[in-house]
């Protein structure tokens, strides 16, 4: 089957489509046609620290593969299946075992995916998986009035939508450029980061915040002292080594890093938002799974808006 092999680390990583075996479903397992993948900096930034971490001289080592996130039509299932069947339109990714969606077909454990809300592209179910679940799992830490720092990225535009479901006064933190988009997903307030430090709020936002959500990874909860409530809460999603080393020591002060998973029943309640159109992906930009390295480079600038989807079928 057609399927991208990254070839070499770092900046100069090249993802070429070649070819791989078809893979075969364990017992719990079903096998996917996929339809659409998207594109996480978790791909390329690992396959830069690994990089970093210089592979010993004359051993081989070979890039890990790039995809988490999947969608589409299931066309083998395992003997343990349960609740899934062939023809179903799933969606989901496995952080543990490596979903490897950017190939014709890919096998996913059954505790890892869902039933794609009936209203949702399979782009827009592409979308959701890690970046959605990452929201979710996040905002569950609690509190009324969330801080979401990033909000116009792939997490930061679930963030904002979710956080509204979840009954929470939203503010959101992004630049100039991306404010109507983040007010257009429901948020409450928006600040500017490029017109000051928001960090050191002198009017209603001092101290305000029960929840700040870091989605940069560059802020710590000692950087968020002034924006937080006296017993408010930073969660992080660990992007970068400095936010991480902050955060792991200020564990005591209420604050924790995300390592997200996907779970059937927290895809169905982003599903369910979005089959009411409380919830919606937004798609940055759109790419074939010939164009996988342009979609790459885009996702390093780092400005995307929403998610990179990359379109599978018919590859
Ligand atoms: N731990 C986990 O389980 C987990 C899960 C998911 C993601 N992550 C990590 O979380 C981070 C975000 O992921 P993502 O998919 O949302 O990334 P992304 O889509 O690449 O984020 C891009 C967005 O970030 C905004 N941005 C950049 N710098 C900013 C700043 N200083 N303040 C506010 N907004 C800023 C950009 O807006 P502008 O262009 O307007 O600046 C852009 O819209 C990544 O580091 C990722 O690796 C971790």
């Amino acid at each position: 089957m057609k399927a991208i092999i990254p070839k070499g680390f770092g900046p100069v990583v090249r993802l070429a489509v070649g070819e791989r075996a078809k893979p075969s479903p364990g017992r719990n397992d079903v096998l996917v046609k996929v339809h659409a993948a998207s594109v996480n900096p978790k791909d390329w930034k690992l396959n830069l620290s690994l990089a970093r971490a210089a592979p010993p001289v004359g051993r081989r080592f070979v890039p890990p593969l790039f995809g988490d996130d999947l969608s589409g039509e299931v066309v083998e299932v395992g003997a343990n299946v349960d609740g899934f069947e062939v023809g179903d339109r799933v969606y989901g990714m496995d952080m543990r075992l490596r979903t490897a969606s950017l190939a014709e077909y890919a096998v996913i454990d059954q505790r890892r995916i869902a039933h794609m809300p009936a209203n949702a592209t399979f782009a827009e179910a592409a979308a959701v998986p890690l970046a959605g679940q990452t929201a979710l799992q996040a905002l569950r830490k609690g509190g009324s009035s969330v801080l979401i720092i990033g909000a116009s990225g792939g997490v930061g535009t679930y963030a904002v939508q979710i956080a509204k479901q979840l009954g929470c006064h939203v503010t959101g933190v992004c630049s100039t450029r991306n404010i109507d988009l983040v007010r257009s997903l429901g948020a409450d307030a928006v600040i500017d980061y490029t017109a000051g430090d928001y960090r050191q709020p002198k009017g209603p936002h001092a101290r305000a915040f029960d929840l700040v959500f870091d989605v940069t990874s560059f802020e710590t909860p000692a950087s968020c002292a002034a924006l937080l409530a006296p017993d408010g809460y930073f969660v992080s999603t660990m992007g970068h080594a400095r936010g991480m080393a902050g955060t792991l020591l200020a564990r005591r002060r209420n604050a924790s890093l995300i390592r997200v998973e996907s779970w059937t029943a927290d895809l169905e309640t982003i599903g369910h938002w979005m089959a009411a159109g409380a919830v919606c992906s937004v798609i940055d930009s759109t790419f074939g799974l010939a164009e996988t390295q342009q979609a790459y480079d885009r996702s390093r600038t780092g400005r995307a808006r929403g998610k990179i989807v990359i379109e599978v079928a018919g590859a």
